[in-house]
């Protein structure tokens, strides 16, 4: 995390330190770094290097309107998988053309409302969804760009639960059913078949699934071709994954670079679809000690955050590193589960963490900028966390914490 460090013993985020937000805007709170999120973007732009491209930021990663902001002013395009994100990206200034729409479940009326703002090209994940988009793009009389979401097959060696290319999953058209598909999309007057869409997983920390997946999508590109469908693009995903622990996942030029490798002299715009590894490490947790509590069989941090904040632990069992604000304490480390308030066994931010900390002391959950707040939730009546965005050495408040009245304002108790 480059753009969080130790300034005189205290953990910073570029050059705001984090007891400084804590004392303005309260526990717990998300902190991004602009400066973070702009190297992560660029990182991919950049590896392109002239070749005919588009880096659509998944907004799946963290939807803040500010991130998304700073990312269209850069000129990105965004993913999307649902007519909120779409408004979130519109709202945010994102260039309409530049969107492209994922998800199998997509509903008719998201499907007006992207078709309404001119989006860039829909992903189209089952042959019963293209029916319903040429349905309704015909009864619109408008024509909706499409690629075919393929499931290539490919494992991509990560967390069964974001593991999305292989037979047993969801996601996608089965690759040998695709062309069938491709067949029936040229044959419609509303519908402009574009390109391949694929997204083979999340966290993946080795080149081969890509460029194995991408070999068969350029397969696929060939014969489509061959029948005389000319597509202009190949979307290859998102899924690149990021440092949480020991992981050393390519660095976004050598996925760039080993794609572009391969196209050869296709003329194919080739789209990218990171969410994770532009944000993931721009962002931390920022939580308080409540108490120190010490059990027979395990101590207990039990801080002010919990899986409403930060589900991934609890979910997925995924590490992420738990860092002291103040690197001196006067106090011996100690071995901790840090846990949140939240009634359940699954509630913990991390477990068996050396640390040596205190009361009222002030700790970094670390890599929280992808997957967290976005995946935040108000169980346990919790209001939702506050967002802040530094930049250089000023924080901005960028999504307030919620107040119990606003957790309250959309119920009623009916009449007796
Ligand atoms: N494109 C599509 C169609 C996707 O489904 C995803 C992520 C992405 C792009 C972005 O993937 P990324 O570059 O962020 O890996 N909540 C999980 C991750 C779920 C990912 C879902 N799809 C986690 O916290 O690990």
């Amino acid at each position: 995390m480059p753009h969080f460090s130790y300034r005189d013993g205290e953990l910073c985020a570029e050059q705001v330190p984090l007891s400084e937000i804590a004392a303005r805007f309260g526990t717990p709170c998300f902190i991004y770094s602009r400066a973070a999120i702009e190297t992560g973007w660029r990182a991919y732009d950049d590896a392109f290097a002239g070749r005919s491209h588009l880096v659509c930021y998944a907004v799946k990663a963290n939807g803040n309107l500010a991130l998304l902001h700073l990312l269209a002013r850069l000129g990105s395009g965004f993913d999307i998988v649902s007519g909120g994100e779409l408004e979130r990206v519109l709202r945010a200034g994102g260039d309409p053309a530049r969107i492209v729409f994922s998800g199998v479940g997509k509903r008719a009326d998201e499907i007006d409302q992207a078709l309404a703002a001119g989006i860039g090209c829909f992903n189209v994940e089952s042959a019963a969804e293209l029916r319903r988009l040429e349905r309704i793009a015909g009864a619109l009389g408008k024509r909706a760009r499409v690629a075919l979401r393929v499931n290539p097959d490919v494992d991509a060696g990560t967390h069964p639960y974001i593991a999305t290319a292989l037979k047993e999953s969801k996601f996608g058209i089965a690759h040998r059913e695709a062309l069938a598909v491709y067949r029936e999309a040229a044959r419609s007057p509303h519908l402009q078949v574009t390109g391949i869409a694929c997204h083979i997983g999340s966290q993946i920390t080795s080149l081969e699934p890509f460029i194995d997946a991408f070999t068969r999508v350029l397969q696929l590109a060939d014969s489509l071709r061959v029948e005389g469908m000319d597509i202009d693009h190949v979307d290859m995903g998102g899924g690149l994954g990021i440092r949480y622990r020991d992981e050393a996942p390519p660095a976004p030029e050598q996925l760039v670079q080993a794609l572009c490798a391969r196209i050869g002299q296709r003329t194919l715009k080739l789209m990218l679809e990171p969410g994770r590894s532009v944000v993931g490490e721009a962002g931390v947790l920022l939580t308080r000690v409540e108490y120190l509590k010490y059990g027979a069989a395990r101590n207990f941090a039990i801080v002010d955050a919990a899986m409403n904040d930060l589900l991934r632990p609890s979910l997925y069992d995924a590490w992420q590193d738990i860092l002291p604000v103040r690197q001196q304490s006067g106090s011996a480390p100690q071995t901790f589960d840090v846990v949140g308030p939240v009634c359940e066994s699954a509630d913990f931010l991390g477990l068996g963490r050396s640390l040596a900390i205190a009361e009222g002391d002030l700790l970094a959950v670390a890599s929280s900028g992808a997957y967290a707040a976005c995946m935040s939730s108000n169980y346990n009546a919790r209001p939702r966390a506050a967002e802040i965005l530094v930049d250089g050495s000023r924080a901005h408040e960028v999504r307030r914490r919620e107040s119990i009245e606003t957790l309250l304002t959309l119920e009623s108790i009916p009449p007796e």
